[in-house]
């Protein structure tokens, strides 16, 4: 009998302990999920670093989930099928180093702007190509696909002149190996590709100037303006300068 009190006492310890620690488990995942799709091919933006994610972006989402009280979950897609996904409402939001578009903005929404790129032109060390107006249709031009570098080049050059990579380190690879004559990408991951690949250079003339924004479900008003004051807080206290100076020098 006294054996069985005993059993019985030590599975009543075992079930609230158990309960005790799920309780614990859960009051974590008890705040509401921000998702977040990404192209994390994108240094100094978003790539990933060992077992997790980094970069400007990541850390920009992670500020913002923070003042929202949401717990951030980063989805790592093709670039191309970002858009699409916030659209369908499939992921909260997209943040990639995203450029404002016009197109883009026919089928999403675009939080204030938080970084400025440009398009840069990498080329190889003895290139014949000088600068921007060498650029022409009887060149391969290497491109990240759906980035705006893909679409401003198809647009001057012709589809023939175009070559589409699954991201921007597949592009310069290409370069390296002579498939194509050149990569339009973001300056920044630009550099990031040119600092880990000799015999590459970034040309003196960029390609085009632009602005990074998150973009949003044109149904999901609400998260838009929240993540716009997030971000407004995050500008004026200096933490998006601080995330930025830890990336770029
Ligand atoms: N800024 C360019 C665009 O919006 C390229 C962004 C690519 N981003 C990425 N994470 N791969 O099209």
């Amino acid at each position: 009998m006294k054996k069985l009190t005993k059993y019985v006492s030590l599975i009543i310890t075992l079930v609230l302990a158990m309960s005790v620690l799920s309780g614990c488990g859960s009051s974590k995942s008890d705040k509401k999920k921000l998702v977040m799709a990404t192209n994390a091919t994108f240094p100094p933006y978003e790539y990933v670093d060992g077992e997790k994610y980094a970069g400007i972006d990541v850390e920009i989402a992670e500020a913002i989930a923070k003042e929202l009280d949401m717990e951030l979950q980063i989805e790592d897609v093709e670039f191309g099928s970002i858009v699409s996904g916030v659209q369908s409402g499939k992921y909260d939001m997209g943040m990639a180093g995203m450029t404002i578009t016009e197109d883009r903005k026919k089928s999403v929404s675009f939080s204030d702007t938080y970084a400025k790129g440009i398009q840069s032109i990498i080329v190889a060390e003895n290139s014949s190509i000088k600068t921007a107006d060498d650029l022409s249709s009887d060149i391969k031009i290497g491109v990240q696909q759906d980035t705006t570098g893909d679409i401003y080049a198809t647009e001057d050059y012709g589809e023939s002149a175009i070559t589409r990579f699954k991201s921007g380190a597949d592009a310069v690879q290409a370069l390296k190996t002579g498939k194509v004559d050149c990569v339009i990408i973001d300056n920044e991951p630009a550099k990031a590709y040119v600092s880990k690949n000799a015999g590459l250079k970034i040309l003196d003339t960029s390609y085009a100037d632009e602005d990074y924004a998150i973009c949003f479900s044109k149904d999901n008003e609400e998260l838009l303006n929240k993540v716009n004051d997030a971000l407004k807080k995050l500008k004026d206290d200096g933490t998006i300068d601080k995330i930025v100076a830890k990336y770029i020098k």
